[in-house]
């Protein structure tokens, strides 16, 4: 694929250019504090200036805390054209935009423009929230208030994006009510097109040199077309997937496809209002959408559990669920034939009957045998059951051949960067999921000293993590240490169970212990809030689960403790996990070994990697699992996290606390 380098431009050498940009007098030294060279970093800088000079691929791996973020937007600001770069999540999108490219571009005086584009749901829409203020079905008083709050906003933003009104909590239904979806969005028949912020932050992502965008975004597109990426990426030089070991995983969600009762719901809620509206003659609108909606809750119900995971080999062929499957077929097929013959009166209408048959028709197509597009690739047929909906999925099991197919005779340079994508070296595990068959793939050793800067302690006597009491027998060996460091600890939990149980059980432990750090939790505010009250107060204490475990940078000294209740493995009823499980042991090869190993160790990396920042951190690394011991494949996972000293003594990480206590004083006093 990369041999046609006739038709490829002659790549500039920038090695020069990049060794005094990443050297002592680095111009980077006002964009961050304490800076020094780092050889991985500059190295990386410049193996990326290639690859986007050459218009090639490249997959760079250095460990945590190297600085990948200035090893990729240096050479991307300065010579990467219309550049897409692409994050694991909304808050490391803010991260980028707010914080890290402010401060390269404005130490390279480089004259680059930067637009953030989010997912649609993130924008209020005009359309939607007018409808509302009219006919608003709100049913509690405090939606009442924040739908006052979001009329009241509208004046004053320029954006539209949800996140800046932070008196609204990113949880309320009422979002739900003033945003637009794909199905639901007017596009240019609506009267407010030319306010709209939705096709107001496309634009901007069009005329922009670089965009942020996140994974779960890009691909959204690339599977529905309907995010904005379609359209930029024909013109993009450069694309750049930061945190890339997330991406087999998202994008395994998009080329899937899952249609849920919810949505048939929600077409209801419309179909009942603009016929009562435009057409109320022409059909008896209440009793059509009734039959749909039971169907559809029928549907729901044939799994009485609360929630529940479900491939379709699971599902006895007795079950309730495959009947009313039929049944909701043929509702909705009803519906259909009314809105047909009530489309003309009205624009909305018309949209519901091609909302109500891209329905039938991929409820249809769900447990068909495989379709076209599908041909040649393996999928899992699964269902999830949440509280009030159902949701069909349909997932396949490799993505290779659709992404290759993506990237396929592009001119140019795909970036795929992170700490966790090669084990001992060895790319070929990534790059298959990928389809990055024959590509560069290099490594980079990390800059730190970790047998001097951290410590690995696995405390001795904890039960086996199943049982009962295991969270509060990790928070008991967990108090001392806590204590010893002075706060200044992120604990780090696998699960949102032991995320509150923790913070029930320090909140009582720190008062009756009289000790004085802050207590930060998950969900109390937002991420970005909450680690930059964290980094403030020096001596916090901040409790999350996974989305704390990636891409979080807190350098210095906020942060001495990370302590990891257990070893991240997937749940095990996991149906599409499940599947790849038993291809794999189709295929002669050991699941757990092969697949729910090499990604618990991954996690756990990302996890441990939160720790050493800076060439002068210092920090204690808890992994309170006694598997990492007990299993043989224990010692696989410790030897695949960075060379930290090792110690099961409480006395030896309690001195390592105390020295750096002393050093800090001494330092103080010269
Ligand atoms: N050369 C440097 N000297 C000192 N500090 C630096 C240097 N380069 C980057 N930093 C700082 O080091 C910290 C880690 O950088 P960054 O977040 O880019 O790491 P990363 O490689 O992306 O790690 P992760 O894989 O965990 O996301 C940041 O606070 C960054 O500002
Ligand atoms: S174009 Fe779509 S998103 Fe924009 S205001 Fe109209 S309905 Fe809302
Ligand atoms: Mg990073």
């Amino acid at each position: 694929m990369n041999s046609e380098s006739s038709e490829r431009p002659t790549p500039v050498n920038h090695d020069a250019e990049i060794d005094s940009l990443f050297g002592p007098e680095s111009l980077l030294g006002h964009a961050v504090g304490s800076f020094r060279p780092r050889l991985a970093q500059t190295e990386m800088a410049k193996a990326i200036a290639r690859a986007i000079g050459s218009q090639e691929t490249l997959i760079a791996e250095a460990g945590t805390g190297t600085g990948k973020t200035f090893a990729y937007l240096v050479p991307s600001l300065l010579w990467g054209g219309k550049v897409i770069i692409s994050t694991g999540t909304k808050n490391l999108q803010d991260q980028l935009y707010l914080r890290d490219i402010p401060s390269v571009r404005k130490a390279l005086s480089a004259p680059v423009s930067v637009a953030l584009l989010k997912g649609r749901a993130n924008y209020v829409c005009h359309f939607h929230l007018e409808r509302t203020l009219q006919n608003g079905r709100l049913t509690s008083r405090e939606d009442v208030g924040y739908l006052r709050e979001i009329s009241r906003f509208m004046k004053t933003t320029s954006s539209g994006d949800k996140a800046e009104l932070s008196r609204v909590p990113e949880t309320a239904t009422v979002w739900s009510l003033v945003t637009s979806t794909r199905d639901t969005c007017m596009g240019a028949e609506c009267p407010y097109y030319q306010d709209c912020f939705v096709m107001k932050a496309r634009k901007e992502a069009q005329q922009a040199d670089v965009v942020v965008v996140n994974h779960h975004l890009f691909f959204a597109d690339l599977a529905l077309k309907d995010t904005g990426i379609a359209e930029l990426l024909p013109s993009a030089n450069t694309v750049i997937f930061d945190e890339a070991h997330q991406l087999p995983e998202t994008a395994t969600l998009f080329f899937g496809d899952t249609v849920s009762t919810s949505q048939v719901m929600e077409l209801c809620r419309d179909v009942l209002a603009e016929g009562l509206s435009h057409a109320r003659d022409g059909a008896d609108w209440p009793a059509t959408v009734t039959t749909v909606e039971k169907a559809a809750r029928d549907l729901r119900l044939a799994f009485p559990q609360d929630v529940v995971r479900l491939s379709v080999n699971q599902i006895a062929p007795s079950s309730a669920f495959f009947p009313a499957l039929e049944t909701l077929k043929d509702k909705l097929d009803d519906m259909i034939a009314v809105l047909e013959r009530q489309a003309e009166r009205a624009d909305t209408i018309e949209q519901c009957r091609v909302r109500a048959l891209e329905l039938a028709t991929r409820l249809d197509a769900w447990n068909k045998p495989v379709t076209e597009v599908m041909i040649g690739q393996e999928s899992v047929l699964w269902v999830e059951a949440f509280s009030s909906s159902l949701q069909l999925h349909r997932t396949p099991l490799s993505i290779a051949p659709i992404f290759n197919k993506q990237r396929e005779g592009s001119a140019r340079s795909w970036i795929f960067t992170s700490a966790t994508l090669a084990v001992k070296n060895d790319f070929n595990h990534y790059n298959a999921q990928m389809g990055l068959w024959d590509e560069l793939s290099q490594s980079w050793p990390s800059p730190f000293d970790y047998e001097k800067q951290g410590i690995l302690y696995v405390p001795d006597n904890l039960p086996q993590p199943n049982s009962l009491d295991y969270t509060d027998a990790v928070i008991d060996a967990a108090l001392p240490v806590i204590q010893a460091a002075g706060g200044r600890t992120f604990f780090l939990c696998t699960t949102i169970r032991a995320v509150n149980r923790t913070a029930e059980r320090l909140r009582e432990e720190f008062e009756r212990r009289n000790l004085p750090f802050p207590l930060m939790v998950q969900g109390e505010a937002g991420r970005t809030e909450l680690l930059d009250r964290f980094r403030a107060a020096g001596n916090a204490v901040l409790i999350g689960s996974q989305s704390f475990w990636e891409g979080v940078d807190v350098r210095g000294d906020a942060l001495s403790l990370v302590i990891i209740d257990k070893l991240p493995f997937s749940p095990p009823d996991d149906p599409v996990l499940a599947a790849r499980i038993e291809a794999l042991e189709k295929k002669g090869l050991n699941g757990f070994m092969h697949h729910q190993l090499p990604a618990a160790i991954i996690n756990l990396k990302q996890g441990a990697g939160r720790l050493i920042r800076d060439e002068k951190d210092k920090g204690v690394l808890m992994i309170c699992d006694p598997r990492l011991i007990s299993k043989p494949y224990g010692r696989r996972v410790w030897q695949s996290l960075p060379p930290f000293r090792r110690t099961r003594e409480l006395a030896v990480v309690c001195d390592f606390f105390a020295d750096i206590a002393r050093e800090k004083v001494r330092t103080l006093d010269t």
